[in-house]
């Protein structure tokens, strides 16, 4: 009995450790190099472990192989391909987009995953076709008395408290949260009460990663198949209840306020949208804007236009306080163009920025938070100047936090340099060694407005007072591992200090 039993575990035993490395010749055997994987984790064991951040595993495996142009990646036991060379990625990520529309997220068609992040094929095609004129210059422009007003609260704010001390990033996040609160929901931060709870409920549970991205790298479309609602029941029926209720309350019309909610609604009394499927016209698909694709909308605005700009901002006041001449150069800009327009921060006031705009570029070229950037391939494709050929379905993967430090596109990697991004500098630069919002058709469609909401918190902030270092800041900068954007763990600790 005994031996029947030891039998079966060794079976047991070899079984599953075949199960969970049989993959991990796939690389070699197409002489592709390949950090040494290990069982069941692959290359992602510190971060499935949650012991690093996701993106930062990848900025390392970029830096492991610098003569590469390709390399395999194992996430989990799936062979993924990470592509370092910046021709190649131009390739995948524009030039062939077609081929590579899909991010390879996508979790249901259904509820809060009818959402432009995680949607794929013709559902993304038509949500974007339909949603990239919201985000356009002259919708923003209307939008700008909302990020104004929070603005100028966001100061009184800070005047009203006593400490010079304060954790940035939470402070940073009041601003976010009441700009995109009012910009995609109309609603007012100050009158918000329970819901401001729940969003910072929705943000621990939709920023901290869940063991379902494990499980769906591992079998890669599992959530799909069962289309899998991911969110907690309450973060979807918090969304659905809130659009009904301020649907119902604008009358299904849209009232002057200009924000995301009346651009939805105006979109939605024009009737269906169609996807534009130039390759294939049997594919195009129609989609309804009903309240759910409304809701999935504005739970993705709310999660990718808050927290991103809030981590941005820190990292860049974290900067100012550790390098005062850029600080005073920023200032002395920012004082010369508000009085230029008689200190109105209009649009054109905020365009006239222009150091201002090259600090924000050196903050996110430092601190790029969404990492890896991610497509699958829609067909089987052979992967220009290598010998690869990547199967229909397999996930192609990009480093921008490694390109960002690769120190033969920027020397001195780690120096926090604003002229880099003078327009000499940037001139020769290749279009995909700098993409903090992703690049090509599926980049970031809320750069624009991500840029203006700091920009106009930046500038408020600095007409007042001066960011310095404090007893707690630290020197060196430790990321969060259990959060999806690259964030800081513990905060970061500064001074703000009124101006004389
Ligand atoms: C500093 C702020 C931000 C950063 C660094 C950032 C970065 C990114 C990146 C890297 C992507 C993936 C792009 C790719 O795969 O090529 C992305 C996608 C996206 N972002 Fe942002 N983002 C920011 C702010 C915003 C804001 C303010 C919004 C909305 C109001 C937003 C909404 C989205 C959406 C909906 C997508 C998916 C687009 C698609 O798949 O078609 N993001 N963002």
């Amino acid at each position: 009995m005994l031996q029947y039993v030891a039998v079966t575990l060794v079976t047991l035993t070899i079984g599953i450790y075949w199960y969970i490395t049989r993959t991990f010749s796939y690389w070699k055997d197409r002489n592709v190099v390949t950090p040494e994987p290990t069982p069941l984790f692959g290359n992602l064991k510190e971060a499935a472990l949650r012991r690093k951040n996701l993106g930062l595993v990848f900025e390392e495996i970029y830096k492991q192989f610098p003569n590469e142009k390709v390399v395999g990646v194992y996430r989990m036991t799936t062979p993924c391909l990470m592509i370092r060379d910046l021709d190649i990625i131009k390739h995948v990520m524009i030039k062939d987009f077609d081929l590579f529309t899909d991010r390879g997220v996508e979790f249901s068609k259904e509820g809060l995953g009818a959402n432009l992040f995680h949607a794929d094929g013709e559902l993304w095609r038509a949500l974007r076709n339909k949603f990239t004129p919201i985000f356009t210059t002259s919708k923003l422009k209307n939008m700008l008395y909302l990020m104004t007003d929070r603005g100028d609260k966001f100061v009184q704010y800070i005047e009203s408290l006593k400490n010079p001390e304060h954790e940035i990033h939470g402070l940073v996040q009041k601003y976010t949260m009441a700009t995109i609160a009012a910009c995609a929901f109309g609603l007012d931060f100050d009158n918000m009460g329970d819901k401001l709870a729940i969003l910072k409920k929705v943000d621990q549970m939709v920023l901290t990663p869940n063991f379902a991205f494990e499980i769906d790298m591992m079998f890669p479309g599992i959530l799909k198949k069962f289309n899998s609602s991911l969110f907690p029941r309450f973060v979807t029926d918090f969304f659905f209840n809130m659009v009904r209720q301020i649907i119902t309350e604008r009358n299904n019309t849209p009232s002057n306020r200009k924000d995301f909610m009346d651009l939805l609604l105006e979109l939605r009394n024009k009737g269906q949208v169609q996807s534009t499927n130039k390759n294939n016209e049997a594919e195009k698909q129609t989609v309804a804007i009903t309240d759910g694709i409304i809701a999935a909308q504005a739970f993705v605005f709310y999660v990718g236009g808050y927290e991103t700009s809030a981590t941005t901002m820190s990292f860049l006041l974290y900067q100012l306080a550790l390098n005062p001449d850029v600080q005073d150069k920023l200032i002395a800009e920012i004082d010369e163009v508000i009085t230029k327009y008689n200190g109105q921060v209009t649009y054109e006031c905020l365009t006239d920025m222009v150091y201002l705009d090259k600090v924000f570029k050196e903050t996110l070229r430092m601190y790029s938070i969404v990492e890896p950037l991610q497509r699958n391939a829609v067909t089987d494709y052979k992967v220009p100047g290598t010998d690869v050929v990547l199967r229909k379905g397999q996930t192609v993967l990009v480093s921008p936090r490694g390109i960002h430090h690769d120190p033969s596109l920027y020397p001195e990697p780690e120096k926090f340099d604003p002229e880099r991004f003078s327009v000499e500098n940037s001139a020769n630069r290749h279009p995909c060694a700098y993409m903090p919002f992703g690049v090509g058709p599926r980049n970031c469609i809320g750069m624009r407005f991500a840029q203006t909401q700091s920009r106009v918190c930046i500038a408020k902030l600095l007409s007042k007072f001066r960011i310095e270092p404090s007893k707690n800041t630290k020197r060196e900068m430790e990321y969060e591992p259990k959060r999806l954007l690259i964030g800081p763990a513990g905060g970061i600790y500064l001074n703000i200090v009124k101006r004389n």
